[in-house]
């Protein structure tokens, strides 16, 4: 099975099943986020599943422990692979999520938003934070201990937190370029190689396959390099 997953990160049903249909059988695991959920419902994904694709529902959800156990219990029953959860909901909510999960459901926790700034963490918990590598290592500890199946965290800090969690803790990846590729709105970026010998389980890679004039060109391309990299592992 391919370690990339494709986000869907466009606003109807039909430009995204246009998308997994050019992929076909080189893609088996797509990420659907807040806005094509919103716009569209559950439908899409019990499309993506009806063409035997894998979902990661990635709505980070973030409530009372009653209300995100009601919601991870639908997403279970939806036959969602990988759902997020953020790990500043706590404890007990992340206790309650996990033992709502059932069937092939993962949980994955969001530790530290990417977009947030030392500064603005500090706004929000009023302390000084002197590193968000510390805080990401703290919570995704935290995370594994409440029995979260594993993080979602800049190929940057893979090594890094595959140091304090151990190997049986999934960790997947956002923010891959391929060299030489445009970067576009993301600052911290690694290659699919530097992320798979980081120690990542999955890479969510998007504009560089979507955005290309060959998306199952450029795919094959990056599963190409993450082989060699598997390889070296
Ligand atoms: O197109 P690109 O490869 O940048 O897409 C990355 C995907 O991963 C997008 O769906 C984006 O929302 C998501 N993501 C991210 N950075 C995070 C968490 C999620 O880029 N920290």
């Amino acid at each position: 099975m391919s370690r990339v997953i494709v986000p869907l990160d466009v606003i109807s049903s039909g430009e995204a099943l246009a998308l997994v249909d050019l992929l076909g059988d080189r893609c088996d695991f797509y990420k659907v986020g807040f806005e094509l959920y919103t716009r569209t419902g559950p439908d899409v994904v019990r499309e993506l599943i009806a063409r035997g694709k894998r979902v990661f529902l990635d709505i980070k959800l973030h409530d009372i422990p009653n209300t995100v156990a009601g919601a991870v219990r639908a997403a279970s029953d939806l036959g969602v692979d990988l759902l997020t959860v953020h790990a500043a909901g706590g404890p007990t909510m992340l206790d309650a999520a996990a033992k709502a999960a059932s069937g092939d459901l993962r949980l994955l926790a969001v530790t530290v938003l990417t977009s947030l700034s030392p500064d603005e963490m500090g706004t929000v918990w009023d302390r000084e934070i002197r590193s968000v590598r510390e805080e990401v290592g703290r919570l995704a500890l935290m995370a594994r201990d409440r029995n979260m199946d594993g993080v979602v965290a800049s190929a940057l800090e893979t090594s890094w937190i595959r140091g304090q969690v151990g190997d049986d803790f999934l960790i997947v990846t956002p923010g891959i370029r391929p060299a030489g590729a445009d970067r576009e709105d993301q600052n911290r970026v690694a290659t699919p190689s530097e992320a798979v010998r980081a120690g990542a389980d999955y890479l969510v890679i998007g504009r560089p396959i979507t955005a290309s004039d060959d998306p199952a060109g450029a795919l094959s391309a990056i599963q190409d390099e993450i082989e060699q990299a598997e390889q070296a592992r």
